[in-house]
């Protein structure tokens, strides 16, 4: 994980006069600069390690996630965006050999507490990815789905508001309102993306976890989802991975800088892309490195 960052030593520190090594400047270095916590957090991490077997994937990231805020997650491929999100919901317990640590908090709730169902807590902190994936079934039942095995529509006329609402939100309605028994595979890349929104929001999520949502779409598709995601953070907390820096800057209210594994920075968007703490920040969304 180490790696000589000899750009990066702060002055205040000469490390050829004590027994300080360079590792361990190193890793003085990557203390989370910035604004990791919030008045109102809607999560809460703190000290949160996630080991893929031996391997430290996540060192000792604290970080609050606001009620209502888009947060964009950045930082250089492997850096552990996707890793560190996939906590948020529990979703590497799916992965065999990885290994979470330290405490996550939804309000008061350990989401790791050992009495946690992961099911309805998926519904709650839910999750759209890269690449659009509705399931082989109509557009109807995509949407249909979640609701009707959480049991929340009392009837099919309950139903069918929870679709055309969550279609509505999602700002595909207009677009699919005459076609919901059609397959959601059939849709442009875009509309599935946000199918695969609507179905995140079908369930009552009060967190959407978003992993390079626009990463498969063109620039119009891109700016249909960067505009959703402005009116949902009404409504909901957003967390955006992304590797596009315009995007984060658009869409997100605060911005969080991982490195290898550490979250390095974390602050309002304006201040992180202007004036950013570490160098690393720096030379990430200036495009030096990464
Ligand atoms: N299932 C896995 N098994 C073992 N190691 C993994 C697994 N998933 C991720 N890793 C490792 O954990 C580290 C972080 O990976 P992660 O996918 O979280 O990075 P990322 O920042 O999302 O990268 P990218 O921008 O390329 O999507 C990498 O070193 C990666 O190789
Ligand atoms: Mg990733």
């Amino acid at each position: 994980m180490l790696q000589t960052l000899s750009n990066t030593a702060p002055p205040t520190i000469d490390i050829s006069s004590n027994s300080i090594t360079r590792a361990m400047v190193t890793r003085e270095n990557r203390y989370t600069a910035g604004e990791p916590f919030v008045n109102n957090p809607r999560m809460s991490c703190r000290n949160v390690n996630v080991y893929y077997g031996d391997k430290l994937a996540i060192n000792d990231v604290s970080i609050d996630i606001a009620e209502n805020e888009v947060l964009a997650m950045i930082g250089p491929s492997g850096c552990g965006k996707s890793t560190f999100l996939r906590c948020l919901n529990r979703m590497n317990d799916t992965i065999d050999i990885c290994r979470v640590t330290g405490d996550i908090r939804m309000d008061d709730m350990d989401i790791y507490d050992k009495n946690i169902d992961v099911v309805p807590l998926r519904a709650q902190v839910g999750m759209v990815f890269q690449k659009p994936n509705p399931f082989p079934k109509s557009i109807f039942a995509n949407v249909a789905y979640g609701p009707t095995i959480h049991g929340l529509p009392a009837s099919k006329t309950d139903l069918d508001a929870i679709v055309e609402t969550s279609l509505i939100k999602a700002g595909l309605w207009d677009e699919v309102k005459d076609r919901l028994d059609q397959p959601g595979t059939g849709l442009s890349g875009g509309q599935q993306q946000r199918l695969c929104i609507a179905r995140a929001i079908a369930v009552g999520p009060e967190v959407i976890l978003m992993d390079e949502p626009c990463s498969a779409l063109d620039p119009i598709a891109t700016a249909t989802i960067e505009e959703l995601i402005s009116e949902l953070k009404q409504q909901y907390t957003i967390v955006i991975v992304t590797h596009n820096m315009q995007q984060a800057a658009r869409v997100s209210q605060r911005t969080a800088y991982f490195h290898l594994g550490d979250l390095l920075e974390v602050g309002k968007t304006n201040k992180v892309f202007t004036r950013p703490v570490h160098q690393l920040t720096e030379d990430y969304i200036t495009g030096r490195f990464g």
